[in-house]
């Protein structure tokens, strides 16, 4: 008689193979799951000491559109920085590498953040993707495989059937194991963070409070600023504010605001939720800005490097202080750190 294999094993291993070998099924998520702290990076803030994440933002690394001075002083300019700051974390908001070629400068950019033995999460910009100033589905992938395969980095492509790449979070705990503070990365597309990113961002937010069994406070970096960011312009014109470092809406603004081009609540859920205490972007190279609105703190990231249209009095590093009381309270202090 004939021997078979029968139909369900060969379908099994099929399944199987495609799951955990080559992974072609990917990540799902669906706002039913449940949220597992474990699948998240954790860094620990000991007690006592700060918790310090240095930010860069539109480094635009490449040497075609920009001169090899410009690479090397870019390069320079962010080894400066993480020597005098002594980061524990540091994150990158975006068009880290562009336009031309990007994968060849994102090697040489992983390649230098490992160099220093600091863990790094990085999140998508508009241009990151990009080969030879198109936008490109492809060069896309390449570009966050390598973001995902630096020996330090903590960049994960997040679900697969969320919109964007790079959608995930990391946890800061304490010396037991405790959330203080959750840092969600969510990437702003091309043009606008999707619906479906704002669910994944309270789905997120509600399992971290859960697991913690109370309300745990969060960090939230994205490339491109909210629509919010022109009622804040409109408002510190009209009513003559300055920000928390003093400037005016002049000051704050070297250029208009290229906000994200639709609303799709993020802002409106970082409020219902109120676990969100400060937003982190980028994007327009030539602003500079920490504004309280309507209780939730504001912060264009100083560009830095020169690569790509910049202000050379305008450059620097944006440093993230997570502070503890000895009742275990965190604070958040972020500063801008001027560079040349
Ligand atoms: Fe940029």
């Amino acid at each position: 008689m004939k021997k078979t294999i029968p139909q369900f094993v060969v379908f099994s291993i099929i399944l199987v193979s495609c799951r955990y070998d080559f992974n072609w099924l990917g990540s799902l998520w669906s706002p039913q799951d449940e949220y597992r702290a474990e699948d998240y990076a954790r860094l620990t803030k000991r007690t006592g000491d700060d918790f310090r994440i240095l930010m860069f933002t539109d480094t635009h690394l490449n040497a075609y559109y920009d001169s090899f001075d410009a690479l090397e002083n870019s390069f320079r300019m962010m080894g400066d920085a993480i020597h005098n700051e002594n980061p524990d974390l540091l994150v990158l908001a975006g068009d880290n590498v562009g336009n031309f070629i990007n994968s060849h400068w994102a090697w040489q950019l992983i390649t230098f953040l490992d160099s220093f033995g600091i863990p790094y999460a990085l999140i998508m910009g508009n241009h990151d993707g990009d080969f030879i100033k198109m936008q490109d589905t492809n060069q896309q992938h390449i570009i966050t495989e390598i973001f995902s395969r630096g020996a330090h980095s903590l960049f994960k492509n997040g679900p697969d059937n969320l919109s964007g790449t790079g959608n995930y979070g990391l946890h800061i705990v304490n010396g037991s194991g405790g959330i203080i503070y959750a840092l969600i990365l969510l990437d702003s597309n091309r043009d606008y963070i999707r619906q479906d990113q704002v669910e994944w961002y309270k789905w997120y937010v509600r399992g971290v409070s859960k697991a913690s069994g109370g309300p745990v406070n969060s960090l939230l970096f994205f490339h491109i600023p909210l629509p919010e960011i022109e009622d804040i312009k409109r408002e510190m014109e009209q009513n003559n504010y300055i920000d928390d470092d003093g400037r005016s809406a002049a000051e704050a603004f070297g250029e208009s605001p290229l906000e994200q081009t639709r609303n799709t609540g993020l802002f409106a859920a970082v409020q219902g939720l109120g676990s969100t205490t400060h937003l982190f972007f980028g994007h327009d190279h030539l602003n500079a800005l920490k504004y309280n609105y309507q209780g939730v703190y504001f912060v264009y990231g100083l560009k830095t490097g020169y690569c790509g249209y910049h202000d050379s009095d305008r450059l620097g590093a944006t440093l993230i202080t997570l502070s503890g009381d000895a009742a275990g309270a965190v604070t958040v202090d972020a500063r801008h750190r001027y560079l040349k």
